[in-house]
């Protein structure tokens, strides 16, 4: 039986297909290439070309291989993207999911994992955030992300489709190895924007907001490799191969580290010192996003590896001085 993992060649897909594959499972990708690289699909995967919103697509894929798990990575995710084209987000991840889950219910395929993010909490009051706390999105990503949750336990409910969602919290770094990383076009997201920096493909960085009620000010986040990330999605489908219950995960590493306390980071990384610029806030960016991921290390088994913060900048660099135009294709 094959996995299938939708978004396979997206930063953080393209990542889990390679982990898939080195343990042994076989892969299918659907990928509509929107954002995703060719190059970055594993040369073992078996590749489709094509959209989740189309359900003749998606059934053909699925009468072609017998299913056992789907691993959903097919959506948008910029915070910012979301303020300007909120519509845009509810067709392609809302509406995208639920053509999904209606190919799956109709070829009776019962498991999926899915990112979800830690943008569905908004601004929290108490920091490690729990899977337990409100989740107020201040933003239409996390708006979407939440409804696509919502919709997994209806899904759960009439269906029997078992669901694992892993709520996100900043994704970054690269294959140890070197193989594959992070390629955006355009790129939004801010180490990867850092590293720019030093590779003269930008004169400088511009840090949204230095006013936030934070120890220097800018925002605060919780930087996870995205190694770390992808093993608990291995353990999210080993949890629904033992018939467990649906169930709700953070993944993050527990440590909040500022803007500024990430370019100093990546100046240690690189050996160059990063021209900054202070500028006007994001809109829809919370102050502060750090988990708590205690429920995935007792109920999964999850540990993650790379815990400092300048390992996972290290492995990002790396990718990035070897592939200063990223993966062309
Ligand atoms: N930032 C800057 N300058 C930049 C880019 C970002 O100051 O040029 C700041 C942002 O304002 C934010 C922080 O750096 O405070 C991180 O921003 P990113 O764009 O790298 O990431 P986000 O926190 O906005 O969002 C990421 C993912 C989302 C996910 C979220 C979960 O893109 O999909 O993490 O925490 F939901």
């Amino acid at each position: 039986m094959a996995i299938l993992v939708c978004g396979g060649a997206g930063y953080i897909g393209s990542h889990c297909v390679y982990d898939l594959i080195e343990n042994g499972e076989k892969v299918i990708v659907v990928d509509n290439l929107q954002t995703g690289h060719i190059n970055a699909i594993h040369k073992e995967a078996i590749f489709y070309q094509g959209d989740i919103k189309e359900i003749n697509f998606l059934n053909t894929v699925f009468s072609k291989h017998e299913i056992e798990a789907v691993i959903h990575f097919a959506a948008n995710s910029l915070v910012g993207e979301s303020m300007i084209d909120p519509l845009k987000y509810y067709n392609n991840n809302v509406h995208g999911t639920e053509i999904l889950l209606k190919a799956m219910a109709i070829n009776n395929t019962k498991k999926i994992v899915f990112s979800s993010s830690a943008a569905v909490y908004g601004e929290t009051k108490t920091f490690p955030i729990k899977e337990s706390d409100t989740t107020e999105p201040t933003n239409p990503y996390g708006e979407t992300k939440l409804a696509m949750e919502k919709m997994m336990k209806w899904a759960d409910i009439a269906y029997g489709i078992k669901y694992v969602a892993l709520r996100y919290f900043n994704v970054a770094g690269a294959h140890p190895r070197g193989l594959i990383g992070e390629d955006h076009n355009p790129e939004t997201h801010l180490i990867p924007l850092i590293l720019q920096v030093p590779l003269n493909k930008r004169e400088k960085i511009f840090i949204y907001g230095d006013d936030y009620p934070t120890r220097d000010g800018t925002c605060i986040r919780d930087y996870i490799h995205v190694k770390d990330l992808i093993n608990g999605h291995i353990l999210a489908l080993e949890y629904l191969r033992k018939d467990n219950e649906s169930n709700i995960f953070n993944l993050g590493n527990g440590l909040g580290f500022s803007v500024k306390e990430i370019i100093e980071a990546a100046e240690y990384v690189t050996g160059f010192s990063i021209n900054k610029e202070f500028t006007a806030r994001r809109h829809g960016d919370p102050a502060i996003l750090v988990s708590s991921s205690q429920k995935a290390k007792e109920i999964l088994g999850w540990e993650p590896q790379y815990t400092d913060i300048r390992d996972i900048i290290s492995s990002a660099w790396k990718f990035h001085k070897n592939n200063v135009d990223g993966f062309k294709k």
